[in-house]
């Protein structure tokens, strides 16, 4: 990891008592009589890595439009960085960042040529963009790729000169709209240290995403389910108040057969694929143990299952919440 040199100003830093990153109320929005976002309430403190986490069409996405100024809502209100967003968008646009889940770069130019882009959107003055652009190379570990085309990087390197680009301007709070989709496990991690390290220098983090690992890597996340938030709270509190059920693990070399199998179980409240194995949610006071169910699958003609019980994932919390409001 690089260090940020001296001259860049720096954002400001935490304060407890200061009012939340966001700050929502009743924010709603509707595409004709159809209401994609539902009513929100939410408060990101500042600071902290925000999960917003939620399936395909939830709300995710129109949700962060609205808080960086380029939607208006239909009702509610939504103060950002202590601004009223809706009617005074300008006044936080240079504050904040956003790494959009379409369109982050432009692909037929340079890496410098996207930095200089950026800088030129948020005006910045040549000497704090030299600065600036050195810092961002070197977090992006793109030093002396300056003059390469951006569609000729690997999807990690773009998404990390993504990242550069979206705080050339040093803003306190930055929108990072699914930044690692379609990006390997190992530039995940790489990514994920990089946005650790811009929440240590004190900006405030809201990203959404599909992996439920990366849910886990967050201070506290909110999950929105057909634009309505159905949880919030630290993963912890998440996993206490939402997840009173017992999960059972299943390996077993026939997935296949052994889901619906779980599915019609009258005892199995749920069943899903995790990972490589099956998880089983069974009631907190079901009797039913791992080798009880080891039985039953063995003499149903299933072979070489393995059965154990394990903690509830954050994964395993959200297909139970989602399921419940289906
Ligand atoms: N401009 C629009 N006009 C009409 N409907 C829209 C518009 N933008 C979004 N929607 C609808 O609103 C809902 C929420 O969309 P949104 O893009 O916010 O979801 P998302 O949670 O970001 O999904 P994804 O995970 O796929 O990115 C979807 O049903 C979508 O089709
Ligand atoms: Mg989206």
């Amino acid at each position: 990891m690089t260090d940020r040199p001296d001259d860049v100003p720096r954002p400001p830093e935490k304060d407890a008592g200061a009012e939340p990153a966001i700050s929502l109320r009743g924010l709603t929005k509707t595409f004709g009589d159809f209401t994609a976002v539902d009513g929100i309430d939410l408060d990101v403190p500042r600071g902290q890595i925000f999960g917003f986490l939620g399936p395909n069409g939830s709300g995710k996405t129109t949700t962060i439009r609205m808080l960086t100024g380029t939607l208006r809502p239909r009702a509610g209100t939504a103060r950002v960085l202590g601004v009223d967003v809706v009617r005074h968008p300008d006044r936080v646009k240079r504050r904040i960042g956003y790494m959009s889940q379409k369109f982050a770069l432009f692909e037929d130019m340079t890496v410098d040529e996207n930095l200089r882009f950026y800088a030129g959107v948020y005006d910045l003055p040549a000497e704090r963009f030299a600065a600036q652009r050195e810092y961002v190379l070197r977090m992006a570990d793109l030093v002396g790729r300056e003059d390469e085309l951006t569609r000729n990087l690997s999807v990690g390197w773009r998404q990390r000169l993504a990242l550069g680009a979206a705080t050339i301007h040093s803003p306190e709070l930055l929108f990072l709209d699914e930044p690692t989709s379609g990006v390997d496990p190992v530039a995940r991690r790489q990514f994920w240290d990089l946005l650790y390290d811009l929440a240590s220098r004190g900006v405030t983090l809201f990203v959404t995403t599909h992996y439920m690992d990366e849910a886990a890597h967050c201070n506290r996340l909110a999950f929105i389910y057909r634009g309505r938030i159905i949880a919030d709270g630290s993963p912890s509190e998440i996993r206490s108040e939402h997840m009173d059920q017992r999960i059972l693990d299943i390996s077993t070399p026939d997935v296949d057969a052994v889901l619906p199998w779980l599915e019609a179980a009258d005892d199995v409240q749920e069943a899903y694929l995790s990972g490589a194995s099956l998880h089983a949610v069974v009631a907190a006071d079901s009797p039913l143990t791992p080798a009880a169910l080891t039985g039953r699958l063995a003499a149903a003609g299933f072979a070489r299952p393995d059965v154990v019980e394990v903690p509830a994932t954050i994964e395993d919390v959200f297909v139970n919440l989602v399921a419940r409001h289906r």
